[in-house]
């Protein structure tokens, strides 16, 4: 189960990396994951784990054949993510922004991001939603919420679809996107 009382407490000391100070609610959890394709997804990507709650939804979704690579760099959210231990799961202390140092282009199911798109400054954030659509296969989901519609435009930029959610029961209320390229 995750460690959920710790969020918080590391928030506080790092708001400006996690950009929230509770973690998502199991109705927005799920209405993230509703889109992806589980039965046929063998290569996943995690973005922001935190406390890894999205992480243990994906774990109990994805089939045996799948893997899933887990971004997350604040460091005491990392070091809390050991307790998973499964095979197909690899969690890395590293920048979401990277993700093409770990993965081919066109080689991902589905990206599902929890960063927090509006406290990220703008090149950065381009650079994490390029690295995101190239990483995806034709057909692949990023999948990603936010408080507000800030980045929606942005998100069209780097994606050819972007579809919009809303999830009430989070606190606050929530966007997601749902985007393919
Ligand atoms: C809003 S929290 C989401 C936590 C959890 N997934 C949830 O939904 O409750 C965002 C997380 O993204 C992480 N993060 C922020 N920027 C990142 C980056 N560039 N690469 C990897 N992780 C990042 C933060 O440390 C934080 O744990």
């Amino acid at each position: 189960m995750a460690a959920k009382s710790g969020f918080l407490k590391t928030a506080i000391k790092d708001f400006k990396t996690i950009g929230a100070i509770a973690g998502s609610s199991p109705h927005l959890i799920e209405e993230m994951l509703e889109p992806v394709p589980f039965s046929s997804a063998r290569s996943i990507v995690e973005m922001g784990a935190g406390d890894g709650r999205i992480t243990d939804a994906i774990i109990r979704h994805m089939s045996p054949e799948s893997q899933l690579l887990v971004f997350e760099l604040n460091d005491v959210f990392f070091a809390g993510l050991a307790r998973i231990q499964d095979a197909r799961v690899q969690c890395l202390n590293q920048n979401a922004a990277d993700l093409l140092q770990w993965v081919q282009p066109d080689s991902v199911d589905a990206v599902i991001s929890a960063l927090p798109l509006a406290f990220i400054p703008k090149a950065e954030k381009n650079r994490i939603l390029r690295a995101a659509a190239e990483s995806l296969k034709p057909g692949g989901l990023f999948v990603q919420f936010q408080y507000s519609l800030t980045d929606y435009g942005l998100l069209r930029r780097h994606f050819g679809k972007v579809g919009v959610r809303f999830e009430l029961l989070n606190i606050p209320p929530a966007f997601i996107y749902v985007c393919t390229k």
